[in-house]
């Protein structure tokens, strides 16, 4: 690999559902190697679409996806990048599948090829970092949502991956945790694309903002990343900010 390349480039992405005339992204060009970057765009404007072209889950109808310089061609190639990309779906429950929480937690390193003692401490390690400590016999699918959030998250950053794409991540969770996650966020070292429509949240978490507009992945030069206090009704209630 030279380290010239990014380590994720998109070149001239397009993208429709089978069955629909009308693209839904256009000649979306993008690259990142160690930026922090939020993507913000309204409902339905093919953000979690994006992503998932990425991963290769769907397959772009035109332009080619690379990792460090290289086209990923097959279902092959992309194997080789979902090793080193870690997403987080916008809905848990598409992410998580074991019975309990350390074994979800530890299926990415498993199957990353360490032995299952070191699976587990790396994972039992993860869990503590997210402050999950004691959730490791839980049953997956009996946790709350936020929890469900944060286990998501567990299963990937116990693989340890270079880039993370997060969809939504502060969804469904409380003031706290959200804190809580903002600081977990700002004290990794990967890069990250993160899917938001909390601008506050991204404003503590990302230094560049993209969005979506005319089916196109555009930076937002002009409006820069800003945090703003302001006061409302019953402020001093927990309560979550929209865009
Ligand atoms: N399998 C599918 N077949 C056809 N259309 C789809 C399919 N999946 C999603 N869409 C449509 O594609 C558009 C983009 O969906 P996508 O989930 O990427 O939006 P999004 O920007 O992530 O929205 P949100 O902010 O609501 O999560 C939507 O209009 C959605 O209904
Ligand atoms: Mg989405």
């Amino acid at each position: 690999m030279s380290s010239e390349q990014p380590l994720l480039e998109l070149r001239n992405i397009s993208y429709s559902y089978p069955g629909h005339n009308t693209c839904l992204l256009e000649n979306i060009n993008f690259s990142i190697n160690n930026e922090r970057i939020g993507l913000i765009g309204p409902n339905g404007s093919g953000k979690t679409t994006l992503f998932q072209i990425i991963m290769g889950l769907l397959k772009a109808s035109e332009g080619e996806v690379l990792l460090e310089g290289t086209a990923m061609k097959t279902e092959t190639d992309f194997r080789k990048l979902r090793r080193k990309l870690g997403f987080l779906f916008q809905d848990s429950d598409d992410q998580l599948f074991s019975p309990t929480v350390l074994e979800d937690v530890a299926f990415g390193p498993l199957n990353l090829g360490a032995n299952p003692d070191k699976a587990q401490k790396i994972s039992i390690r993860t869990l503590e970092y997210l402050g999950l400590k004691g959730f490791e016999e839980r049953i997956t699918h009996k946790l709350s949502g936020g929890e469900k959030k944060l286990v998501a998250l567990a299963t990937i950053l116990s693989m340890q991956p270079k880039l993370l794409l997060l969809d939504e991540p502060s969804n469904n969770l409380d003031p706290a945790t959200r804190e809580r996650l903002i600081n977990i966020l700002r004290g990794l070292d990967q890069a990250h694309i993160i899917i938001s429509h909390d601008l506050d949240f991204l404003a503590s978490t990302c230094s560049q903002l993209y969005t979506i507009q005319d089916k196109t992945l555009v930076s937002c030069k002009q409006k820069q990343v800003h945090s703003h206090e302001h006061i409302h009704p019953y402020g001093d209630q927990p309560h979550q900010h929209g865009t």
